[in-house]
């Protein structure tokens, strides 16, 4: 039997550490590739989620976590801050507590799901709640880095970058191939920048990030890379609209974000994959997040599902390739959010006694 020991371990030919540099892994990556058959039935494809939710604090920000925050530890330094719409704040949080280290994050106040701020919290994290949206608190901790000795482990910190470009690479694994398209939500653009990065290097390229961050130079693993589509909430659509926003509004909590710090990397990785990154609404989130749930069996936050929105969207616009390889990358967990998935109506509590022919009844048996 294989035990995963966690990316930077797996992946270790193809990220910047050396054998001699501390690894801090709470064993995050080797995260499900599911077959999702009701997708591919819907969109006249073949359809795969990525579930990302399946890392050990529930999002993908545990690959770029495990990278940057090893990174922290190998230059000595014992603080981390980050700005957060919750998940980066827990993965954070969580990998400061492994690597014995002080954690502060700035998070929008009152726009964070309640179990992203429990883990924050659980985890021992210093909270500042700023009246302000996730662009103002990144603007502050930019500035708490440049100034104090705390290392900023947001995605604008390459080793992020680094780690969570290794979802790639598992994707081109466990499908022996690289897929026609790979989809995901873009919020902050750090990981839209980093699959294409991944998949790039996988096919024995480089991209602008590759050479930005030193990436190791590998052989090739696959012959081709995807098209990128990314997908931004309605109200917090900057690339669509092709230039910052000042008040991002979306459900999506997690990707209410006006201007990402990524962007550039971003505009190359759809432009150079001859993809786009396109907008759905709110609605079509909660669409597609029930879809997921009841159709799939896999339960996500909203902002993840934006993701399988757009590609559905695209389908009913008529604009996929009929039998395309399509992977989604499904961001984070349902658990986390979950008043968000269950809306306005209240969960019944009406208990009926534990009595067989009551249940049997009560189920039309
Ligand atoms: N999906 C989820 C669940 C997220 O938490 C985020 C970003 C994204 C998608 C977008 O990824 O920023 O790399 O384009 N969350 C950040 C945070 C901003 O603070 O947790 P991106």
């Amino acid at each position: 039997a294989h035990l995963w020991r966690g990316i930077l371990t797996e992946y270790a030919d193809r990220l910047p550490f050396t054998d001699a540099d501390p690894i801090v892994t709470l064993g995050e990556g080797g995260t499900p590739l599911v077959a999702a058959p009701a997708l591919s039935k819907e969109v006249g494809a073949q359809v795969y989620v990525k579930v990302e939710g399946a890392n050990p604090t529930g999002s993908f920000k545990d690959r770029g976590m495990t990278s940057a925050i090893s990174k922290v530890v190998a230059d000595g330094d014992e603080a981390v801050v980050c700005a957060s719409t919750g998940n980066t704040s827990a993965s954070a949080a969580a990998y400061a507590v492994a690597a014995d280290l002080r954690c502060i994050v700035a998070l929008p106040a009152g726009k964070i799901a309640a179990g992203k701020l429990a883990q924050a919290i659980v985890h021992g994290a210093e909270l500042l709640q700023i009246d302000g949206n996730f662009d103002d608190c990144l603007r502050l901790v930019r500035g708490l880095a440049d100034a104090y000795p705390v290392a900023l482990v947001n995605s604008v910190n390459p080793y992020r970058l680094q780690g969570q470009k290794t979802a790639a690479f598992e994707i081109v694994d466990a499908l022996g191939r690289a897929p026609d398209i790979h989809a995901l939500p873009v919020g902050n653009a750090g990981n839209i920048s980093a699959y294409w990065m991944g998949f790039n290097e996988y096919a024995g390229r480089q991209t602008a990030a590759s050479l930005d961050h030193n990436s190791a130079r590998r052989p090739a693993a696959t012959d081709s890379v995807p098209t990128m589509w990314g997908f931004q909430a309605d109200g917090a659509a900057p690339f669509v609209k092709g230039e910052p926003i000042e008040n991002p509004e979306t459900i999506a909590t997690a990707i209410r974000i006006g201007n990402p710090a990524s962007w550039d990397y971003a505009v190359a990785a759809r432009d150079n994959s001859g993809g786009l990154i396109e907008a759905v609404t709110d609605a079509e989130i909660l669409d597609a997040q029930a879809l997921l749930a009841s159709e799939v069996g896999v339960f996500v936050e909203p902002a993840s599902a934006a993701s399988v929105a757009g590609v559905l969207k695209q389908a009913r616009a008529g604009r996929v390739p009929r039998g395309a390889l399509i992977t989604c990358t499904v961001t984070g967990n349902g658990l986390k959010d979950a008043q968000s998935a269950l809306g306005e109506g209240a969960i019944e509590t009406t208990p009926v006694p534990a009595d067989l022919a009551t249940a049997a009844a009560a189920l039309g048996f």
